[in-house]
């Protein structure tokens, strides 16, 4: 159940890996609440700690796609805004709807594949341009 994070999932770059895998274990600990039922403190607490950790997550990648020029800055950085949407839309479902099996769906579809799809595709460019320049700058 949930979502695993794998080295095929690494981008190279050690503290962009690390944070990816923290919100891999939240979206699981968020899965896992809602399949045993736990109480709604649990679930919005969850929801709560991905919102912010996402953002500052974000917000680093960001931080270095400027700091060293990345051309495709502008779409990344949109994909990183729809992520918050969708975590804005899983609170507010779970705020109309508490915790349940319609919060597994959703968070299945648009946080933990989302974030699957995004790093494959996004966040691994932006590792292997990132990656020689780190080098040199130690
Ligand atoms: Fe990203
Ligand atoms: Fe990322």
């Amino acid at each position: 159940m949930g979502i695993q994070w794998t080295e095929a999932l690494s981008v190279g770059v050690r503290e962009i890996d690390e944070q990816h895998q923290e919100m891999f274990r939240r979206i699981n600990q968020l899965l896992d609440a809602c399949h045993k039922g736990k109480g709604h403190e649990t679930v919005g607490e969850v929801l709560a700690f991905l919102d912010s950790y996402a953002r500052r997550h974000f917000q680093l990648e960001e931080r270095y796609m400027q700091q060293h020029n990345y051309p495709e800055y502008e779409q990344h950085r949109q994909q990183h805004n729809e992520f918050i949407a969708n975590v804005a839309e899983v609170r507010r479902r779970y705020q109309q709807e508490g915790p349940g099996v319609h919060i597994v769906v959703i968070t299945n579809r648009v946080l933990a594949g989302w974030l699957n799809s995004h790093i494959r595709k996004v966040d691994k460019g932006l590792g292997k341009y990132l990656q020689p320049l780190l080098e040199k700058s130690g």
